[in-house]
């Protein structure tokens, strides 16, 4: 292990989505639910939805290899993978035993890590701390959900929010200063509020029946306008402390990678940072909330499509069931 800590900086990003696009006139008629009620209340106008036989394990594979692509690497390159899920293909093995599995890496640590739409920037935190310390060179994070097949297509609080889709990225030691790098990471969870958004059976509290499959407890439940006020507030919070830690103000930050929960949730985050919406990478407006997978998604896009420019500084912040939630300030390469 070196004596000094190194950095460590993104290397590749990358993602996939399903190609079923679900809009929102379609949901008009599986809901008692409303095209311009969706626009105005979350910014969605449409969804990616996985077809048929189409796993997690799949996506997230698709997305790791474009981001191993991008950065130059193979997956026999990979020290550790971290799969950032809430929706694996099965409860037992991991995500990241099949995801392993389909990319054909070497026999390495790897492990899925359940913190809802905080899960990406948790494994940003972990790859960060492993690369730092010299203990892994490469390190593969994925953020992944096939949400729809744990959707209760009869609720109509729930269903039209969430999208299918999975973002990857690869960490690796930043080898000079100033050509991109993770400035710092904030995690947090605070398991106060952990049953406002829950799936409530088919664990050891209420392991899979006939009864619980009834009251649809295998489903996501969700009481949503408490996790709107609590995304504000911890969103915010985790903003500022990611921003004061990385030595910076706000307006030195160039972009905001949110999470797209809700434009309502963004608009509120702006306003209390300090940092106006045309600063903000939006995309909820295509993907819906893809939880695990949003803010690698948006990152994606930002980089690829030239939005985001070397040398630029970007915040990432994100919140979800926990409720768990982070940040983190990344200069780009
Ligand atoms: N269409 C039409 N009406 C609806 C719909 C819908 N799809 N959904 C709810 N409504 C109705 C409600 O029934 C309610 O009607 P009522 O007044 O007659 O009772 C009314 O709209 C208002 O409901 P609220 O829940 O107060 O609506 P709100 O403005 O809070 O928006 C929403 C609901 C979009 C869910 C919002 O609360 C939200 O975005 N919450 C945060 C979600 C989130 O960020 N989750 C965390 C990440 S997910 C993860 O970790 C996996």
């Amino acid at each position: 292990m070196p004596k000094t800590l190194g950095r460590s900086r993104i290397l590749g990003t990358g993602h996939y989505v399903p190609k079923r696009v679900l809009t929102n006139a379609e949901l008009e008629s599986m809901v008692n639910t409303s095209d311009a009620w969706i626009r105005e209340r979350t910014g969605i106008r449409e969804r990616h939805i996985a077809a048929e036989g189409e796993l997690t394990s799949d996506m997230a594979a698709a997305a790791a290899r474009s981001a191993m692509e991008r950065a130059g690497i193979t997956p026999a390159d990979v020290d550790l993978l971290v799969v950032g899920t809430i929706s694996p293909d099965m409860p037992m093995p991991s995500c990241a035993a099949l995801v392993q599995q389909k990319l054909g890496m070497r026999a390495v640590m790897a492990f899925d890590l359940s913190a809802a739409c905080a899960g990406w920037i948790y494994g940003l935190e972990i790859a960060d701390q492993y690369v730092r310390t010299g203990k892994a060179r490469y390190v593969v994070v994925i953020g992944v959900e096939l949400l729809s097949r744990i959707l209760d297509w009869t609720d109509r609080g729930t269903c039209v929010l969430f999208g299918d889709g999975a973002g990857a990225v690869v960490v690796g030691p930043a080898e000079a200063q100033d050509v991109g790098e993770v400035l710092t990471t904030r995690c947090f969870l605070d398991g106060t509020q952990a049953r406002s958004l829950c799936i409530p059976g088919g664990g050891s509290e209420a392991p899979t029946t006939a009864h619980t499959v009834e009251k649809r407890m295998h489903l996501v439940h969700m009481t949503g306008s408490e996790i709107f006020k609590v995304a504000v507030k911890n969103l915010v919070s985790a903003s500022r402390s990611a921003i004061e830690a990385a030595g910076l103000t706000a307006d030195q930050i160039d972009w905001v990678i949110p999470h797209q929960a809700n434009i309502r949730i963004i608009q509120g985050v702006s306003d209390r940072v300090g940092i106006p919406m045309e600063r903000f990478f939006i995309n909820i407006d295509r993907y819906g909330n893809t939880s695990s997978a949003s803010v690698p998604i948006a990152l994606d896009e930002a980089t690829r499509t030239g939005v985001v420019r070397p040398g630029q500084t970007l915040l990432f912040c994100a919140l979800g069931a926990g409720i768990a939630w982070g940040s983190a300030v990344v200069r780009w390469q």
